[in-house]
């Protein structure tokens, strides 16, 4: 397949963006075919103590640690490569290989977050300087010959509408918005829709999928609750969708709200009921992908 590219995207904070892009790209590299490469490009780097930190210890474990020292000390983080745009534009070249990219398994690869994101904004770096950045970076990968050929780029996006975030919709296939089965998740996400519509333009519209994650479940079922705020949210993709002439599609895979959850991923491995969710919301969104 052409490589698609899905970025996990809601301004609200706390809504599971990180939880659903670790395992997307873990159920994904290990129920397909597919190589897959993750990228946080969150400050907050969530994802990234997500795969480096070890829990016990409460430091970066000590692969990743050595990896992402390196990483930083030779200037080959996502960071330094943005800086490198920055200044040559159109003459982009940053050598992208495994000091960027690091192995977490063999379909599955990661680009992590490095703390200097957070001044990005403040550094001077402008909109338009950034807009492209992410597409020629995503352009350069997959035309390096020393590296797989990744079918699957995934996004971890950050709470607040960023340059990055602005960056990956100009290239991105796919917007998938997790939302909450309460008020603020209804309320925010007609933000989240209103300001994309506005700022994605000239570029060609991304689709856009919108699931429900944190569903309770009481005996086997999703509660009354829960399936008053799906109608809730159906009913505004519905007319979101009338009323900008965009494709928002609102998917009836739905992810269970799991106290050990945070827990599963930390150990790196989810439980069974939650993998055969999120492989359905995968089927769902590779369908609507084609
Ligand atoms: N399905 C779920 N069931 C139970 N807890 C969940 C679920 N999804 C996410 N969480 C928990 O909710 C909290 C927030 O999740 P996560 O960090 O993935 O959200 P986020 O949208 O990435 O947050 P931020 O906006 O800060 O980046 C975490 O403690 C996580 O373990
Ligand atoms: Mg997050």
């Amino acid at each position: 397949m052409t490589p698609k590219s899905i970025a996990v995207i809601n301004f609200k904070g706390g809504v599971g963006k990180t939880t659903v892009t670790w395992s997307l790209g873990n159920i994904i590299s290990q129920a397909t075919d597919l190589e897959v490469l993750m990228l946080d490009l969150d400050p907050q780097m969530s994802l990234t103590e997500a795969i480096g930190l070890n829990e016990s210890t409460g430091h970066l474990d000590d692969k990743f640690g050595k990896w992402y020292e390196k990483s930083i000390k030779h200037r080959l983080t996502i960071y330094d490569a943005l800086e490198v745009f920055k200044k040559a534009g159109e003459n982009f070249k940053f050598p992208v290989g495994f000091e960027t990219i690091y192995q977490i398994d063999e379909q599955l690869h990661f680009i992590p977050s490095v703390e200097e994101l957070y001044w990005l904004d403040l550094d001077g770096f402008e909109g338009k300087s950034v807009k492209d950045f992410i597409r020629r970076f995503i352009g350069k990968i997959t035309n390096s010959v020393n590296l797989p050929k990744y079918e699957l780029f995934l996004f971890d996006c950050s709470p607040s509408f960023s340059l990055l975030t602005y960056s990956v919709l100009s290239c991105c296939d796919l917007i998938l918005i997790p939302v909450n089965p309460d008020y603020f998740g209804t309320r925010g996400l007609s933000l989240v829709l209103n300001s994309l519509q506005k700022r994605i333009e000239p570029y060609p519209f991304p689709k856009i999928a919108v699931f429900m994650n944190k569903a309770k479940i009481y005996g086997g079922l999703l509660t009354n609750e829960v399936q008053f705020y799906m109608r809730e949210v159906k009913r505004l993709c519905e007319e979101l969708s009338k009323e900008n002439n965009i494709e928002i599609k609102f998917l009836e895979s739905t992810i269970r709200e799991s106290v050990g959850l945070k827990r599963a991923i930390n150990e790196g491995e989810l439980p069974k009921e939650l993998v055969r969710e999120f492989e359905k919301l995968w089927r769902e969104c590779a369908e609507y992908l084609k």
